[in-house]
């Protein structure tokens, strides 16, 4: 479970084998967008090279796993469909202070937390896709972003005291859960 305070609604994954072809060009999107986070982080702390470090190896990995994506909707004769957005991310990163020092770890813990997130759903679709180089697909990838919310924390940890990060990992866990409680079962990777 990671830092998650609750698991995904049961419904989700009925959601998700009803439309799974859209359920598969949102990852691609959400794999997209976590690489992107890695770019932001490492272009508004130029100076912290730890963080750099970390984020060259995470956006490498992340643009991997947009390409096998993309790769698996190749062979099945589909076209990736266009990003429709992400509002769970959207609620989430309403929540990182405006102001320093502050700002920088709230974008840490909320990477982290989707992160953890995407891990536990991954697992669900590992568990219940059938096909078999998917199920495959989705294990592998589960372990790989269990190690990118460590790597978040870690960095989080670099700059900031155990006690503050621990507590505000809480305070933005307590607030996700809620967001995933009132999701509404679509066939997205957050939704
Ligand atoms: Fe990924
Ligand atoms: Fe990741």
């Amino acid at each position: 479970m990671l830092c998650l305070k609750n698991s995904t609604n049961p419904g989700w994954i009925e959601a998700v084998k009803a439309n799974l072809l859209v359920t598969i060009s949102d990852h691609a999107h959400c794999e997209k967008k976590a690489a992107n986070t890695g770019m932001v982080l490492i272009n508004k702390y130029p100076e912290k090279s730890d963080l750099g470090f970390a984020m060259c190896n995470l956006i490498e990995e992340e643009i991997d796993h947009y390409r096998s994506v993309l790769k698996f909707l190749d062979k099945m004769g589909e076209k990736l469909s266009r990003d429709t957005g992400d509002p769970y991310a959207r609620d989430l990163f309403t929540q990182v202070r405006k102001n320093e020092p502050g700002r920088f770890l709230d974008h840490l813990l909320v990477a982290g937390i989707i992160e953890a997130r995407s891990c536990e759903r991954l697992q669900i679709l590992a568990e219940h896709i059938e096909e078999p180089e998917l199920k495959a697909f989705y294990k592998e990838l589960a372990d790989i972003e269990a190690g990118h919310y460590v790597t978040f924390t870690k960095i989080a940890r670099t700059y900031y005291s155990n006690e503050e990060v621990k507590q505000r990992l809480d305070e933005l866990s307590e607030f996700e859960a809620k967001l995933v409680e009132n999701l509404t079962n679509e066939p997205t990777m957050h939704g």
